[in-house]
């Protein structure tokens, strides 16, 4: 038998699996899915027992750290987020450059990145130096990057910061630095809090996703957990990955304004017109538990607030539809996670263009797990894929004045 670096030095093959639909690219503890039966665990906890009892910063602990945490390791996990929820004041001045008009999450990357430069001991790129202080940071970036976005809003709005209450608890705080008036704090009289609290705990993880993959890639490089995160902001925004609950909102709006039920679009979706944003998964070929815990959650807090949204009856009716047209049956195209999320997002007054922003902020407990598995692992290589190569073979140089 041959050991692996001789395998790996005599292989001269290469597998060509397109979007990586087949390749496993690590082994991993944090999250387990399957796709067929539309399963998913956190280091072996089912999503829909967190939901019901958990906590999103409970739940980070869990992902982060493995293990459900004692009451008293909990309580300093809290405490240690909720020091660290200010940003240094020269990192203020940053929100000056951005037009008013930037895009969110150029700001959130920017910005997370920029973060690293003011705690250098902690973004050394010296993997036991920075995982030395890895609990250090793992508080202080979940913490921040909810004061990063608040402030992002604040700055759009062209209203004045509002520091965050250490008082507050976290997702209470996150409102109180988005809405708080000046001359006024911001009441949570509808349950905000706590519908947003399980909208982040359900992004906290989801295996090798795009940006979760890009995080360890760049962790693979040995680059620091600050870095890291901002690559992973810039594969979220896409809107085949975390873009898409901004794209649903704009989707059930447009089917709204054209006074359609949702037939016309599933029509037009079936001739490769229009995409049913929200709908599909690349492993999900089944119904993705989150979108079933969010699509209840979402009627509930409109009910308490006694609310109605016409862009919730049109999108269960689209779910509807769908689940009962061959089209999507064939393709095993069920909701995702974004079908309902954003209309939580939107009842909460969260405007659309925060939306992958907020993504971001619940898949951090995850893309810092998953930067942990890298870093700790003395075995692990730079993530270093071929391809197959389709351009031309050799040719001559033509110089400039022969071509
Ligand atoms: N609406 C209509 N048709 C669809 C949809 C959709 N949302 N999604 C997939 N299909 C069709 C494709 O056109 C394809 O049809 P074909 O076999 O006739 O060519 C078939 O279903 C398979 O789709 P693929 O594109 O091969 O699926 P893939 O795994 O590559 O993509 C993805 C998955 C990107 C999620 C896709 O379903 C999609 O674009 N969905 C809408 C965007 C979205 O909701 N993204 C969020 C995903 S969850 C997340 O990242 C948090």
């Amino acid at each position: 038998a041959l050991d692996t670096r001789t395998l790996r030095a005599k292989s001269g093959c290469i597998t060509f699996d397109e979007g990586y639909g087949n390749t496993g690219s690590c082994q991993s503890d944090i999250s387990f899915i399957d796709g067929e039966k539309g399963i998913l665990r956190h280091r072996g906890y089912p999503i829909e027992q967190l939901a019901e009892h958990s906590s999103f910063l409970e739940t980070a602990m869990l992902v982060i750290y493995g293990e459900l945490p004692h009451e008293e390791c909990l309580d300093a996990f809290r405490q240690h987020v909720r020091r660290n929820a200010s940003i240094h004041t020269g990192m203020h001045h940053h929100f000056d450059g951005f037009p008013s008009d930037a895009h969110p999450m150029a700001i959130l990357s920017a910005m997370l990145n920029s973060l690293g430069a003011y705690y250098p001991e902690m973004s050394s790129n010296n993997r036991d130096q920075d995982l030395a202080h890895f609990d250090e940071t793992a508080a202080l970036l979940i913490s921040k990057v909810r004061t990063i976005a608040a402030m992002t809003f604040r700055m759009k709005m062209g209203l004045p910061f509002e520091y965050p209450d250490h008082k507050r608890r976290y997702t209470e705080n996150f409102l109180h630095m988005m809405f708080s008036e000046p001359y006024g704090e911001y009441v949570d009289d509808h349950g905000a809090a706590e519908a947003l609290d399980l909208f982040l705990m359900l992004h906290a993880d989801h295996e090798q996703n795009c940006s979760t993959s890009t995080v360890r890639m760049v962790a693979s490089g040995g680059a620091n957990l600050f870095a890291s995160v901002s690559a992973g902001v810039c594969a979220l925004w896409g809107p085949s990955h975390g873009g898409a609950n901004m794209a649903v909102i704009k989707m059930l709006e447009e089917i709204h304004q054209d006074g359609d039920d949702g037939t016309r679009f599933i029509e037009a979706a079936k001739k490769g017109e229009a995409k049913l944003m929200g709908f599909g998964h690349r492993v999900y070929k089944n119904y993705d538990p989150r979108a079933k815990i969010l699509g209840k959650s979402a009627e509930n807090m409109l009910q308490s607030m006694g609310m109605q949204d016409p862009l919730l009856d049109i999108a269960k009716r689209l779910e509807q539809a769908a689940l009962e047209d061959d089209y999507f049956v064939s393709r095993k195209l069920y909701p995702n996670v974004d079908f309902y999320s954003g209309i939580i997002l939107k009842a909460i007054g969260i405007p659309v263009e925060m939306f992958t922003v907020m993504f971001a902020i619940g898949r951090m407990p995850g893309w810092i797990a998953n930067w942990k598995e890298i870093a700790e692992n003395p075995k692990s290589r730079i993530h270093r894929p071929r391809q197959i190569y389709t351009g031309e073979t050799q040719r001559d140089y033509v110089k400039l004045g022969d071509r």
